[in-house]
C-alpha cells in the first residue's frame, strides 16, 4: 500500500465534493469496493425488497457510475432514477448501465426535474462522506425527503469512522488510534481492481449522529444494523462471500445501514 495520497481522486471540488470532474469519475469507476459488496449493497437491496415493490419508483441519491443503481433495478425490478451532482458521473453511468431508467443531475442541493413526493424510496450510498458540515449533510436529507412521499422509505449506507485504521479488504477508514468528531477530515484509502490504493480526503459522520438529523429533515422509525459477515454468507453474492477469509470484516464490521421513513 502507498504510504501518500495519489491520483485524482484525492482531495475534492472547491465545494468539497470528492470525486470531480472526469478525473474523479474515471478515479471512482477504478474503485474495486469488494467490502462494500460484501457487507453493503446486498443489505440496501434487501431492506430495499421489504418495501418497494416492482415498477414503482426507486432514486440512488449520489449514485455515481450508476453501478449500484442498474444492479439495484436488475434485482428489484423497480424503476430507478440515479441522480448526482457530477456531470461527468452522470455521463459515465448513462454510458456503461443499461437498466437504469433515467438520471438526473442536482443543482444547487435540488433534483430539479423531480417533483415532490415522486419517489417510492430512495437509497444513498457513500454520499455522507464527501459533504463538509453538517447543514450539507442535512440539506441533502431534506432533498431527499422532498421527493419522497409520505410514509416511503430511505436507505442509507455509510462507513463507521469509529472503525478508523483498519485495513479491510478494499478500504480503510481514517487513521489508527485516531477518534473522529463530525466532519472531521479523514483520508479514507480505497482498494483499486488492480490491487494499488487510491487516497480520497473525506469527512467523518458517526453513525449516532445521523438518527437526530434524519428526524430533523422530517424522517421518524428509524433504525440502524451493522452487517457481519455471518450474515453476507445469505445475503451476499454466495461465491463471492465464500471467496476470500474477510478477517478484518469479521472482527469489526465497517458499515452501517440506516433505514427511516418519511413523516
Ligand atoms: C463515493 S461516490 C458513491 C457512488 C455510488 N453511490 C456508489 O455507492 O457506488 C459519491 C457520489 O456522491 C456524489 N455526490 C457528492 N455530493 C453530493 C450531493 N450533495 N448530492 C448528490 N450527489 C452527491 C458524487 O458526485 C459521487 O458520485
Amino acid at each position: 500500500m502507498s504510504d501518500r495520497p495519489e491520483g485524482p481522486g484525492q482531495g475534492g471540488a472547491e465545494d468539497g465534493t470528492a470525486w470531480p470532474g472526469r478525473d474523479g469519475a474515471r478515479a471512482f469507476a477504478a474503485v474495486e469496493a469488494a467490502t462494500d459488496w460484501l457487507l453493503g449493497y446486498p443489505f440496501v437491496f434487501r431492506a430495499l425488497a421489504h418495501r418497494i415493490g416492482a415498477g414503482e419508483v426507486l432514486v440512488d441519491y449520489g449514485c455515481g457510475p450508476g453501478k449500484v443503481a442498474d444492479e439495484a433495478a436488475r434485482r428489484l425490478g423497480t424503476r430507478v432514477l440515479g441522480v448526482d451532482t457530477s456531470r461527468e458521473m452522470l455521463a459515465a453511468a448513462r454510458g456503461s448501465t443499461t437498466a437504469v431508467a433515467a438520471y438526473h443531475l442536482v443543482e444547487d442541493g435540488r433534483v430539479t426535474a423531480l417533483p415532490d413526493a415522486c419517489a417510492d424510496a430512495v437509497m444513498c450510498n457513500h454520499v455522507l462522506a464527501s459533504l463538509p458540515t453538517e447543514a450539507a449533510v442535512l440539506a441533502v436529507f431534506s432533498e431527499i425527503r422532498r421527493l419522497l412521499r409520505p410514509g416511503a422509505p430511505f436507505v442509507l449506507l455509510v462507513t463507521d469512522p469509529a472503525c478508523g485504521g483498519t485495513e479491510y479488504a478494499s478500504l480503510r477508514i481514517g487513521d489508527p488510534g485516531e477518534v473522529y468528531a463530525p466532519g472531521d477530515e479523514l483520508t479514507v484509502r480505497l482498494r483499486r481492481t488492480d490491487g494499488s490504493w487510491q487516497d480520497v480526503r473525506n469527512h467523518a459522520w458517526p453513525v449516532g449522529f445521523l438518527p437526530p438529523l434524519l428526524e430533523r429533515a422530517g424522517f421518524r422509525d428509524v433504525v440502524q444494523h451493522r452487517p457481519t459477515v455471518d450474515e453476507a454468507l445469505t445475503v451476499a453474492d454466495a461465491d463471492f462471500a465464500a471467496g476470500r477469509a474477510w478477517s478484518a470484516e469479521r472482527a469489526s464490521p465497517p458499515l452501517v445501514i440506516t433505514t427511516a421513513l418519511a413523516t
